[in-house]
């Protein structure tokens, strides 16, 4: 009989493993940040007089749903640099026009994704270009005019006569259909896995399946094993 050693257990380089990929903060701040923004769009555009409700209290759930939405993003920033998560974002150009090739016409065609999610890069081209807009642009847009809008009270006076508050609105109108329309698209997108609830149980589970290194497999089997499945 000939013995098992590590590398049978751990298989051949690059070969499928389920793992757990997101981790359980990363699925925490996921879920929480999609209600806040649900809530949030609901609320604002309530506000904003295109959903009936009373201004009053479309008002007040909205303030207190943003601040938890501020305080969400500070934290989740501060995870992302201490972790060094930040860099799956940077975006990776040179397969771009795979990708968008492959959701141009290759979906319809049925043809394989061009991009592999590894351990090291849980985002394609596309995803990361769109979340670092969705973070660089939109999110400060939104973040940034909404504290102005929410302190208005302080300025006033100040700015009485001036087109200061209709400039604050409108900034902050314009990030709210921009969010809006990636929310809509995002979610989209997320129906283009191997199955239309794929990606969706990969966020609420955290495993999927993907290849590994064998330096990643003996990283995981030695030191995070409860990853593994
Ligand atoms: C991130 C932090 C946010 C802050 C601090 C914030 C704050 C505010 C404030 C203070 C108002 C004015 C409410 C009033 O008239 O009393 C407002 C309006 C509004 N907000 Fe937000 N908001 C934030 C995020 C969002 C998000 C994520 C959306 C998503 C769609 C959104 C959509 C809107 C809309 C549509 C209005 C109405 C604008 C208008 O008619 O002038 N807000 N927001």
């Amino acid at each position: 009989m000939t013995a098992v050693t590590t590398n049978d257990l751990l298989g051949q380089d690059g070969s499928k493993r389920t793992v757990m990929i997101y981790s359980r903060y990363e699925r925490f701040w996921h879920w929480s940040q999609a209600a806040l923004i649900l809530i949030l769009a609901f609320t604002g555009f309530a506000v904003h007089g295109l959903i009936p409700l009373p201004y009053r209290t479309a008002a007040q759930i909205h303030s207190y749903a943003a601040i938890a939405l501020i305080a969400l993003w500070a934290f989740t920033t501060f995870w992302h640099f201490t972790t060094g998560q930040w860099r799956q974002y940077l975006p990776k150009l040179a397969s771009l026009p795979a990708i968008l090739k492959f959701y141009a016409w290759g979906i319809l065609a049925g043809a394989p994704h061009p991009y592999t999610k590894t351990l090291k890069r849980k985002q394609n081209a596309l995803q990361s270009l769109a979340y670092l807009w969705f973070m660089v642009i939109i999110g400060p847009a939104l973040w940034s005019s909404g504290i102005v809008y929410l302190t208005y009270p302080l300025w006033a006076k100040i700015a009485a006569g001036t087109i200061a508050l209709p400039v604050v609105a409108f900034v902050h109108l314009a990030a709210a259909y921009l969010i809006t329309i990636f929310v809509i698209i995002h979610i989209y997108m997320t129906t283009t896995g191997k199955t239309p609830l794929h990606y969706v149980r990969t966020m609420i589970t955290g495993y999927d399946t993907i290849p590994l290194s064998k330096a990643e497999a003996a990283y995981l089997a030695e030191d995070e094993p409860g990853r593994l499945k």
